[in-house]
């Protein structure tokens, strides 16, 4: 008789062994199946006188339940090891960011230009808004700046080809103050009958151009002009309303604010307005931030307005320097690169 434990031992180390449910199968034949080992041992029993039949048939009936139970030990770990490895094959790397859909924001520049028309607005001034594409008699001639005048060559610009209908030369326009002369000029013939002229008050933002580029200088970039033409308007309502607009834009009265002598060929007098902040990292540094001046004589009689009856007051401020002192901005360039990581600092 084949010593029992040997069997049991056998079938243990050989169920260990089986690598998949298929060898662990095949094993469990060899001692359970119809000719395994066990099997004939109980087939065997028949030969046995009663006693030893009893005795013997209990040890192999032992032995048998062993070997079955070492059988379903092993079946639960090859089951429970396929499914661990099923998981991690399926496994969801629930750490990468979804692929749900953004939301943009505006624009630093356009918080600026959104924020600046309703400064204005809220004091009574039109918005306007007027070509890109400009002819040379609104953004130079109208303006007091006839051909072959020094002052044109302060603002180099891109012509494009071909002429408009009245035969004038087309260029990208270089400041917003053609929009003086647009403006003014509609207001005057829109109110041609009338018996008198409500105040010119408009406030033009848009897209310029120039040729020109470096750290604080675009080729592209935008402006605001502002126009305030009445009988009575003088450089102390112009300093006022600017001041003030200052104020609001930048959340504080700590500002100071100079106008500093300038030339411009559509302004008489002229000046620069410099800022400076009373306090944080810009403090007492003072900024150039918008050229400005009482209209010029010959720029009124080309809007159609009699110079001895109107005076007006102008000026044109970069929205890009308004950003940047508003933000802290120090390298214009920033803007137009378009780097999420710059511009989604300025989402609301
Ligand atoms: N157009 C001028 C510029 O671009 C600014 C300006 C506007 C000056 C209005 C005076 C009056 O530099």
């Amino acid at each position: 008789m084949v010593l029992l434990d040997q069997v049991v031992e056998d079938a243990k180390r050989d169920f260990e062994a089986a690598a998949d449910s298929a060898a662990l199968e095949d094993a469990k034949a060899r001692y359970l199946g119809k000719s395994g080992v066990l099997t004939e041992q109980l087939k065997s029993l028949g030969a046995l006188e009663p006693e030893a039949r009893k005795a013997a048939g209990a040890q192999i009936n032992q032995a048998k339940a062993a070997v079955e139970a070492a059988l379903t030990a092993r079946r639960q770990a090859l089951a429970s090891a396929a499914l661990q490895a099923k998981l991690s094959a399926e496994a969801i790397d629930i750490t990468l960011p979804g692929r749900g859909q953004g939301v943009g924001s505006l624009h630093p520049v356009m918080r600026t230009w959104e924020r600046v028309e309703q400064i204005f607005r809220s004091i009574g001034f039109d918005v306007a808004d007027g070509p890109e594409i400009e002819n040379d008699w609104f953004n130079f001639t109208a303006l007091n700046s006839p051909q072959n005048h020094p002052a044109r060559s302060m603002q180099d610009t891109f012509y494009v080809e071909g002429h408009d209908e009245q035969g004038q030369a087309l260029l990208l326009r270089t400041h917003t103050s053609p929009m003086q002369v647009r403006y003014a000029s509609a207001h005057v013939a829109r109110y041609a009958k009338e018996a008198s002229m409500p105040p010119i008050k408009v406030i033009a933002p848009g897209r310029t151009y120039r040729v020109d580029s470096d750290a604080t200088h675009s080729p592209m970039f935008n402006q605001v002009e502002g126009l305030w033409i009445a009988d009575q308007v003088s450089f102390a309502d112009l300093k006022g309303v600017y001041v003030d607009f200052l104020r609001t834009f930048f959340e504080t009265d700590d500002i100071q604010v100079r106008f500093r002598p300038s030339y411009f060929p559509f302004t008489e007098p002229s000046a620069e307005i410099d800022m400076a902040f009373a306090s944080g990292k810009l403090a007492g540094r003072w900024l150039e931030i918008s050229g400005a001046g009482q209209v010029h004589p010959q720029v009124l009689k080309n809007m159609g307005l009699d110079p001895e009856r109107y005076i007006g007051f102008a000026f044109g401020s970069g929205l890009e320097r308004l950003t940047m002192l508003r933000y802290g901005v120090d390298d214009l360039r920033l803007f137009f690169e378009n780097d999420i990581r710059f511009l989604a600092q300025f989402g609301a």
